[in-house]
């Protein structure tokens, strides 16, 4: 079953994604998230098979009030996608440090369980962090990938980015535009159209667990 809230419209090449901007709140599922990734995914997306400890320790250590979180969630609040934007000084990348002169850059990485790719949960996120940044002030966006992911390098030269191949790794960076009135109000708009659906699908959730407890209810 597709993982995603689906459009009627039968025009409609893909589901609706809904990015919201995580919180503190949020940890248990994240952890959830990324320990469903296999060794094959976290290799993809931390450069280096992660044992589940490590992947906790990340968890556990996410900087919410420092960087940005968002993800996406399935009908059963399950979170399909993650991207965490990690904003840094400018000083603290030799490689970026000339390439701008805003104080902060941002490093991106994003995962999306396999049941719910190819459904442009990675792009929307991808741009959702993209936009984020520049609300922010932020002129700088960079990837670390391996040379290998072609997905992901699909998605980066999709979205614009300069992609530099270094040695079986690939590094690219997005020159972003300034802020403008219509990013700040598009932004606002997907957090809270991101926030009814959640509302939306948490209480489907409750209603449905209050069923099951009726005599005789049956889930189809
Ligand atoms: C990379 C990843 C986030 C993509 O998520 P996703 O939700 O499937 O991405 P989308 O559906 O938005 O887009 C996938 C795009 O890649 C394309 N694609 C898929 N496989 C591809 C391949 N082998 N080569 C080139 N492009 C490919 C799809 O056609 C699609 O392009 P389109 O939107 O132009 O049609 C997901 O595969 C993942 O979690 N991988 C493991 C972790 C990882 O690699 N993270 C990135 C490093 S930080």
């Amino acid at each position: 079953m597709n993982p995603l809230t689906v459009t009627d419209k039968p025009s409609a090449p893909r589901p609706t994604v809904r990015v919201k901007a995580l919180s503190v709140r949020d940890r248990r599922r994240l952890l959830v998230h990324f320990l469903a990734l296999d060794s094959s995914d976290r290799l993809l997306r931390f450069g280096s098979t992660l044992p589940d400890e490590l992947v906790t320790r990340y968890v556990e250590q996410m900087d919410f009030s420092r960087d940005r979180v968002f993800g996406v969630y399935s009908g059963r609040l399950r979170l399909i996608g993650v991207g965490h934007l990690a904003f840094a000084p400018r000083e603290a990348s030799p490689v970026l440090h000339n390439a701008t002169l805003k104080e902060r850059i941002a490093e991106f990485g994003v995962s999306v369980l396999p049941e719910a790719r190819g459904l442009g949960v990675g792009s929307r996120l991808f741009e959702r962090a993209a936009i984020h940044c520049r609300n922010e002030d932020v002129d700088t966006l960079y990837m670390h990938c391996l040379a290998s992911n072609q997905t992901m390098i699909h998605i980066a030269a999709k979205a614009g980015m300069k992609i530099h191949r270094d040695y079986g790794e690939a590094d690219a960076y997005l020159r972003l535009e300034p802020a403008s009135p219509g990013t700040m109000l598009a932004e606002a708009m997907q957090e809270q159209f991101a926030s009814l659906d959640y509302g939306f699908k948490a209480n489907a959730k409750a209603a449905l667990k209050w069923l099951r407890r009726l005599p005789g209810f049956r889930r189809k």
